[in-house]
């Protein structure tokens, strides 16, 4: 019984893959989607890896909820279609967290037409920082992924920090 269920899932898995791909490549080969690999985002990472890491992570659990899991993930993928480096801008900077959401969602609408679903998932991926909660329940999915996606982006950039400083200490010594 445990194996069935593990190699259905296995199953899920590998489908869920392609699948995913499959929603998301059209956006995937849009010019201002690939210039977010230009960015890093939260000192890990590019800000394309942190969108596909969210994107997947939310189509994969709304898929296995049974929910808008095209929605999850094409919301998830532009949530942050944002093309600015908060630290080199200073104006930009000023308000960025409650701010970039809404510059992602202009962005967003000159790269695609967004469902109702999509455009509320970019609009309100901020809440609890912003007051508004999202309309629909992928929303929720891709919020809560988001914060996931980037405390492990955090604690990863605070790991290797440690060790640079842990190897020129070495070099230093
Ligand atoms: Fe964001
Ligand atoms: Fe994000």
């Amino acid at each position: 019984m445990v194996f069935f269920l593990f190699r259905r899932l296995r199953e899920f898995r590998s489908n869920a893959v392609a699948e995913f791909y499959l929603h998301i490549r059209p956006l995937l080969e849009d010019p201002q989607v690939q210039e977010l690999g230009n960015y890093i985002q939260h000192n890990c990472h590019s800000r394309l890896n942190h969108c596909l890491d969210v994107a997947y992570c939310s189509f994969f659990i709304a898929k296995l909820l049974g929910w808008d899991y095209k929605s999850a993930a094409r919301g998830g993928l532009l949530h942050d279609l944002f093309l600015y480096d908060r630290k080199e801008n200073k104006q930009k900077a000023q308000g960025h967290l409650r701010r970039h959401p809404i510059i992602a969602l202009e962005n967003a609408r000159k790269v695609c037409t967004l469902n109702k679903v999509e455009e509320d998932i970019i609009r309100r991926h901020m809440w609890l920082v912003t007051l508004v909660p999202p309309r629909y329940k992928e929303g929720y999915i891709v919020t809560f992924v988001d914060k996931y996606c980037a405390l492990r982006e955090a604690i990863i950039s605070y790991r290797n920090s440690r060790r640079t400083l842990a190897l020129s200490a070495g070099g230093a010594a």
